[in-house]
């Protein structure tokens, strides 16, 4: 349950108290049966068309932070999706989103990643459009259309802000209920105050792999020990506390110290040193204070899927309310280069180099979803149940072996 203006650290408190009562009773999060996912759920085409049309396409993306998009007048290509956008802050404070493509032919109209204007001009025939996406200048407009009707206006996109974050719709003309979307886990994205998040470094990721096989790695504490071992595996154990709220997810996991918490006064629990992770479906993790213990950093991860086996991810290190020091700076330095590595040399290389070798599996091959993988479990049943094929797996499955 969220609870109104809860700090951080009132949260982390209040979490904690479950993860030790999980160490005490030799407990961990668990689904209450091992799932199997068949191997095509990562490799067909036709069910990644359906996906990347579903989510990618017709649901909200994170397109940037609010301070991404600081002040009025300032704007950012988005074209991470496979779409060209353009998120602009208009004179009134207002977020919006428009195709990044010229009403007159089709041009590119921005096309810097970001920055500061009132007014941007197509470079082909120098036709103009406000922050708001209004085309307010056509060179010799006389004689090319007599007048600037709606025609002539960009064609915008569903775009909200919300809690810190800039959502955009991919697809002009779909609806975007944020509401319906976010539910009550809007509330708990409230708690992180991202507002304040300012993005510090950033970096990405493009590995030959599938945009779940590679987002699971996220949801499981399972291989902690084992690919991080020589990294921060020896930092958690793979204890954990899962919620929900709808498809959305929070992992809350235990630092390996959690056996000396039991015996310590409540007050004494050093709380902030608690990593959470939160899961925006369908595509953004934010881990909170997983590596800096100090809490004051958030890593946003938005992975885009580029077909059924290619993926890019974006990330991004923030620091809450800016950087207070060159002190601070080494330290957000220094977490993201281990950040950066574990995420490049341990995660993304073991599931780059193993993607594109499941198709030489027997094609009724399925991999066993482990209990304590209940996060895993949770995402691929909230994909398949919103593309509406809950069973229809089993059912192809069943099919074959029946063939067989
Ligand atoms: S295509 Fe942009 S002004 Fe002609
Ligand atoms: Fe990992």
């Amino acid at each position: 349950m969220s609870r109104i203006n809860e700090s951080v650290t009132d949260l982390r408190r209040r979490l904690a108290r479950r993860v030790v009562e999980c160490a005490k009773n030799g407990m961990t999060a668990a689904a209450s049966s091992v799932r199997h996912e068949d191997v095509a759920f990562f490799l067909d085409p036709e069910i990644y068309a359906r996906e990347y049309r579903q989510f990618f396409r017709e649901s909200p993306l994170i397109a940037c932070l609010s301070n991404e998009l600081a002040e009025p007048g300032a704007y950012r290509t988005f074209d991470d999706a496979g779409i060209p956008i353009l998120v602009t802050r208009g004179k009134d404070g207002k977020a919006r989103a428009f195709l990044n493509i010229c009403r007159h032919r089709g041009a590119r109209i921005v096309r810097n990643e970001c920055g500061k204007a009132s007014r941007f001009t197509c470079r082909f025939h120098g036709w103009t459009y406000d922050t708001a996406g209004k085309a307010v200048g056509i060179p010799e407009e006389d004689q090319f259309c007599g007048y600037i009707d709606a025609e002539k206006h960009l064609v915008s996109v569903p775009a909200e802000e919300r809690h810190g974050l800039v959502f955009v719709q991919t697809t002009p003309d779909s609806i975007m209920d944020l509401d319906a979307h976010l539910g009550e886990f809007g509330q708990e994205l409230e708690t992180l105050n991202l507002q304040q998040a300012v993005p510090v470094l950033r970096d990405e990721v493009n590995i030959p792999s599938n945009w779940k096989y590679t987002l699971d790695t996220y949801f499981e504490t399972y291989h902690l020990r084992s690919l991080h071992g020589v990294t921060f595996g020896d930092l958690f154990s793979s204890l954990c506390v899962f919620e929900t709220w709808g498809p959305h997810h929070r992992y809350t996991f235990s630092p390996s110290s959690i056996c000396d918490w039991v015996n310590m006064p409540e007050l004494d629990w050093p709380v902030d040193s608690l990593p959470l992770q939160y899961f925006i479906f369908p595509h953004t993790v934010l881990s909170v204070g997983s590596v800096s213990p100090s809490g004051s950093t958030i890593t946003v991860h938005r992975m885009f899927p580029k077909s059924v086996s290619e993926l890019t991810t974006k990330i991004a290190l923030c620091a809450m309310q800016g950087v207070r020091s060159p002190e601070h700076l080494a330290e957000i330095e220094a977490s993201f280069a281990k950040i950066m590595h574990a995420t490049r040399e341990e995660d993304y290389s073991v599931t780059g180099e193993s993607y594109l070798a499941l198709s030489a599996l027997p094609a009724n091959t399925r991999f066993p979803v482990g209990r304590q993988e209940i996060g895993v479990q949770n995402f691929h049943r909230n994909v398949q149940t919103r593309l509406g094929q809950d069973g229809a797996m089993d059912r192809r499955r069943l099919a074959q072996s029946a063939y067989l």
